[in-house]
């Protein structure tokens, strides 16, 4: 039972997949951090991040040396590393190569296997990787409410920067021939730019509760 949450950049999806992940008892992912993840490791290690073969070994690399099935291990690095402003732009390198994307969509699926009931946040969880899921979401909300938040959320900038950093972003995401980030046919689409988190919150908790997500 997968609940899927997709969006662009800075549109509120970990912080409601969290909530929701508290009152229904869900394991929670970021699928992002897998594609963060590799970014971080090529740049690290020098591996062009324009080289799709290059990038998949390292991909197979990493798979064979993480011990828990379905997520990437990489020594070194702390959170603040994969959210860097280098990070931000190589992941959207890494991110556009098919190949890639269907690896990481195996390790998001096994993942989601071993747990049983969770909630997954990404870009194409609803589309491509769990396109049965009975329940989708697909945050949005203007790039300058986007920017903002960020800016207040985690100081990661002057509002300028942040903002540019997000259109630059939702154009890669949204561009991107493999697996382009567009709402799944029957997500429910949510505008939070004028809404709080609890009203968010409370209007996806009353849909998964509609669709049978039971509480523990
Ligand atoms: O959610 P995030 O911002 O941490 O994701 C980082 C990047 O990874 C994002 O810019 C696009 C890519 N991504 C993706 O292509 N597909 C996903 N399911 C999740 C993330």
């Amino acid at each position: 039972m997968v609940v899927a949450v997709d969006g662009p950049a800075a549109a509120g999806k970990t912080t409601t997949c969290l909530a929701l992940a508290g009152t229904f008892g869900l394991k929670y992912l970021e699928s992002g951090r897998t594609y963060r993840l590799l970014a971080f490791e090529a740049l690290r290690r020098s591996v062009s991040v324009d080289d799709e073969s290059a990038v998949v070994s390292l991909c197979e690399e990493l798979i064979e040396s993480s011990r828990t099935a379905g997520l990437l291990e990489v020594d070194r690095h702390d959170a603040g590393d994969l959210r860097s402003r280098a990070v931000n732009v190589a992941v959207s390198a890494v991110a556009k190569f098919p190949e890639l994307r269907r690896r990481v969509t195996e390790l998001v699926r096994v993942w989601a296997g071993a747990q049983g009931r969770c909630v997954v946040e990404g870009r194409d969880i609803g589309t491509v990787v769990f396109p049965a899921a009975p329940v989708k979401f697909y945050l949005t909300a203007t790039p300058e409410a986007r920017a903002a938040r960020r800016v207040v959320q985690e100081r990661a900038g002057s509002y300028e920067d942040v903002l540019r950093d997000v259109m630059r972003r939702d154009e890669a995401d949204m561009s991107r021939t493999a697996s382009p980030l567009v709402p799944a046919d029957d997500a429910v689409v949510i505008d939070t730019t004028d809404l709080a988190v609890t009203q968010v919150v409370d209007l996806m908790a009353s849909l998964c509760r509609r669709r049978g997500v039971a509480i523990p």
